[in-house]
């Protein structure tokens, strides 16, 4: 068995790609066997791949997400936020998120950090930059470094009990009065359609497995506070995917479907163990009824405040 390993920088994807294994070799990527870079870090249940494809779909979901959330921060945060704040963006992805908010703020500096080095290693506005960083490790900051730390979609990045772990530390590197703002979706299931069904039974099996919490988004209020934090606003934006005439959701359902071409390995031996190029039309079947029959996805934002006090 080959295994195709590198310790820093991850390859453009190859059209033909060899097989390879997670093993403990140390390295920061493995390529599966249809050519996608996934991380290979052992202690992350993380199981999105991290390659250009992967690059093209955050960049693509985040303005997909900006627009349907009218901006990329609550109203209560743009308004609360210090002209020259200090930023942090946990699990940056691409980094779009980080370089829009760079450019509209000028005054302010961004930090963006990720497990996979997928975000931009030279061409970024002077007020941005980029960390390599596992933040299950801990964030490498002082305490009270920032005014603002955000974290968008890790839903299938965390164990249910890692969570705490990840919120308390950005209780920690945030100053007092600093701000967090939080975005996680919530999946949720339907018997409208069998084959939404079957499919969406198979994705959380997978994320009962893994330890992750599909419902993630409907929890980070209770965490938010329970963590200490005053609130300051919550906001819950229902997609309903039976909408494809409209052009956001129309974006994010391609998203979504390349996010599940992605999971075909991990995926097909529960959707179709006898025969696993069955995934394909499977999967475009699933598509399809979620267009026709709607599948709905919450994405809930929530903003709160370290206390001036503690
Ligand atoms: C679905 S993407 C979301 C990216 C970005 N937040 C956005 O909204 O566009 C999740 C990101 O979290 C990163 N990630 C996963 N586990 C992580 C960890 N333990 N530490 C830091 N980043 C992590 C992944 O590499 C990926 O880029």
């Amino acid at each position: 068995m080959s295994e195709i390993v590198h310790p820093t920088t991850n390859p453009s994807p190859m059209p033909s790609a060899t097989h390879s294994s997670g093993g403990s070799s140390g390295a920061n990527w493995k390529m599966s066997a249809d050519g996608r870079i996934y991380h290979n870090v052992e202690s992350s249940a993380y199981i999105l791949p991290q390659d250009e494809e992967e690059q093209d779909r955050l960049n693509s979901q985040h303005f997909a997400a900006k627009a349907l959330s009218n901006g990329n921060m609550l109203a209560s945060v743009v308004e609360a936020l210090p002209q020259e704040a200090k930023i942090l963006d946990i699990g940056c992805g691409s980094g779009s998120w980080v370089m829009d908010v760079a450019i509209d703020n000028p005054c302010t500096h961004i930090t963006g950090i990720d497990i996979a080095d997928i975000f931009p290693a030279i061409i970024r506005p002077k007020n941005a930059d980029f960390k390599l960083v596992n933040v299950l490790d801990g964030l490498p900051f002082p305490d009270a470094t920032f005014d603002f730390v955000h974290m968008r979609l890790l839903i299938v990045a965390f164990r249910i009990n890692e969570w705490d772990k990840v919120i308390d530390e950005i209780y920690r590197v945030l100053k007092p009065g600093g701000l967090i703002q939080l975005v996680e979706s919530q999946y949720t299931d339907t018997e409208q359609s069998p084959k939404i069904h079957r499919f969406v039974s198979a994705l959380l099996s997978l994320m009962a497995d893994k330890h992750q919490d599909p419902l993630i988004g409907s929890k980070l209020e209770g965490k938010v506070i329970a963590h200490g934090f005053e609130l300051m606003q919550k906001e819950r934006i229902r997609i309903p995917f039976s909408n494809p005439q409209n052009a956001v959701y129309a974006e994010l359902l391609w998203g979504w479907g390349n996010a599940m071409k992605a999971l075909k390995q991990a995926l097909a031996p529960r959707l179709c163990p006898d025969n696993e190029s069955d995934y394909d039309q499977i999967l475009n079947e699933y598509l399809k009824d979620c267009a026709d029959f709607g599948w709905v996805v919450y994405i809930w934002s929530v903003a709160g405040r370290k206390p001036l006090t503690v």
